[in-house]
């Protein structure tokens, strides 16, 4: 099953949403699923914006007994290729059982101190600075106290983004960079810049404490 050509008919019919040029790569999945190597108990995880799955594949190779990992995406191929992929792919088959699908916008999931750990693909840089303060502040309800959000950006985006921006886009872009980092004060513990993927990614590791 490709995910290739679901990838980059969606990345041209979506080009806001899915907000890449490429899935992520191997080396990238590596460190944004750092925080499941070194765990003590079973967790609660939370996958947002799985796209095709190139992080989704290995999460569920790393899945133990009585884990469970929630998958939210809004996009309906995307959810079409994962649900293929979780009766074909042999680490989600094997784990289907504590795997769920939900087929909503990440900022419409409801709880609270459900996940130890979210894992999130937004594309925060693409999105207006409400809707990535909405984002945030689901993802803090959403994490149990202590609880782990990793997330990607394209390394320098803001910066490359300011070039050809007009001065509305430059505006959000500034809007959107106060939303981070007041985020980044408050919770952000790690960074960790990927070269390996293309574009190049900084890894952000935030802890609720
Ligand atoms: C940059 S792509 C990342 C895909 C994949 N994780 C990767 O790294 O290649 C962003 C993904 O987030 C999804 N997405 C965008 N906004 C979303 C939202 N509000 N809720 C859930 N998924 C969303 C898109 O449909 C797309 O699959």
């Amino acid at each position: 099953m490709s995910s290739i050509p679901v990838f980059y008919r969606n990345a041209v019919r979506h080009l806001k949403t899915t907000g890449s040029i490429a899935p992520s790569s191997r080396f990238l999945a590596k460190a944004m699923l750092q925080c499941l190597e070194n765990r003590s108990h079973s967790l609660g995880i939370m996958e947002a914006g799985p796209g095709t799955g190139p992080f989704t594949k290995p999460l569920a190779a790393m899945l133990e007994d009585g884990d469970q990992l929630d998958l939210c995406e809004l996009n309906d191929d995307f959810v079409a290729h994962l649900h293929g992929l979780l009766d074909v792919h042999p680490a989600m088959k094997a784990r289907k059982d504590q795997i769920t699908l939900y087929h909503q916008p990440v900022q419409m999931l409801e709880g609270e101190d459900r996940y130890d750990v979210i894992i999130s693909g937004l594309p925060f840089n693409n999105f207006e600075p409400e809707l990535v303060q909405d984002i945030l502040d689901t993802y803090i309800k959403l994490l149990k106290p202590k609880g782990e959000l990793t997330f990607f950006e394209y390394a320098g985006v803001r910066g490359m983004k300011r070039w050809i921006a007009s001065n509305q886009e430059n505006k959000r872009i500034d809007a959107v960079a106060s939303v981070l980092q007041k985020f980044f004060k408050a919770y952000e513990k790690k960074r960790m810049l990927v070269l390996w993927n293309f574009p190049p990614a900084t890894v952000h590791v935030c802890r609720m404490d």
